[in-house]
């Protein structure tokens, strides 16, 4: 069975699509068939990876709420063993229509059934919010990536998110834990970089990732080419850090 790992952070621009795209990528370059999930409205992890999103039919959010299934949705990508069910702005309405529904946290959860058997990994990018697509996301999965920009308020909004996976965990799926944060867009150079790292590796210890993800400017030109950053410029330190996290992911396997 597929293990379900949601990459969440309330906060905007704080590298959640960017670790969801190229994380999956690396799962897959390392022959882990991997399922990537857009579950935001704006679509970026779908055009990173090439699939455009004019008259897309049918998308997460027609698996969410129109009843179809997951399999016709899910597309095949450039990278052999990475496959995406893709989003759209369809999915801005799903916020609310989904809470008027019966179990409308397990939706996601639901919808993957049929299909986690065919992955090893299913990676879900969530939206800068902590509503209740990424609720859906968090009772889905087993794991939770917290990607975290070294900026001055970056861990005013952990210490909130952390709860929600704790309240989470306690209602609605007993088996959601903690992968790891991971530090973005660091730049070591900046007193305040090494400030942030230091701060979270004594606030959390044991729960960061030794992978820092570097400032690189070829992580930030590969969506554009809809493509991961290892097919983008493989050797980039940006390709060369997201391979090393993968490897960190895939050693916490056993
Ligand atoms: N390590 C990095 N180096 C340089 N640029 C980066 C890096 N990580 C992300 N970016 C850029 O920063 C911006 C925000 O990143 P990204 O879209 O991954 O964040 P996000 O958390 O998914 O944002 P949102 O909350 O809007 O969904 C993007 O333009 C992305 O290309
Ligand atoms: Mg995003």
């Amino acid at each position: 069975m597929g293990k379900v790992i949601a990459v969440v952070n309330q906060k905007g621009g704080v590298g959640k699509t960017t670790t969801a795209v190229n994380l999956a990528a690396g799962l897959a370059l390392a022959e882990r068939p991997t399922l990537l999930i857009d579950l935001d409205p704006q679509g970026n992890a779908t055009t990173g990876l090439g699939v455009s999103k004019a008259g897309l039919y049918p998308t997460v959010y027609h698996v969410l709420l129109g009843g179809e299934s997951t399999e016709k949705a899910i597309h095949p990508t450039s990278l052999r063993g990475l496959r995406l069910l893709p989003a759209d702005i369809d999915l801005v309405g799903a916020e609310i229509e989904l809470v008027g529904l019966g179990k409308r946290e397990h939706r996601l959860r639901l919808a993957l059934e049929p299909v986690l058997a065919s992955f090893d990994y299913v990676i879900v990018d969530c939206p800068p919010s902590l509503g209740l697509l990424t609720i859906n996301a968090l009772v889905a999965a087993d794991r939770v990536i917290v990607p975290l920009q070294c900026e001055f308020y970056a861990l005013e909004g952990l210490t909130h998110l952390l709860k929600t996976v704790k309240l989470v965990r306690e209602r609605l799926n007993l088996g959601l834990d903690v992968e790891g944060i991971v530090l973005t867009m660091f730049d070591g150079r900046t007193s305040l970089a090494l400030q942030v790292r230091e701060e979270v590796n004594r606030y959390f210890p044991g729960q960061v990732f030794d992978t820092v993800i570097p400032r690189n400017i070829r992580l930030t030109e590969a969506p554009s080419h809809g493509k991961p950053v290892m097919l983008h410029d493989l050797r980039s330190t940006g390709s060369t850090a997201y391979l090393e996290l993968t490897r960190e992911v895939l050693s916490h396997e056993h």
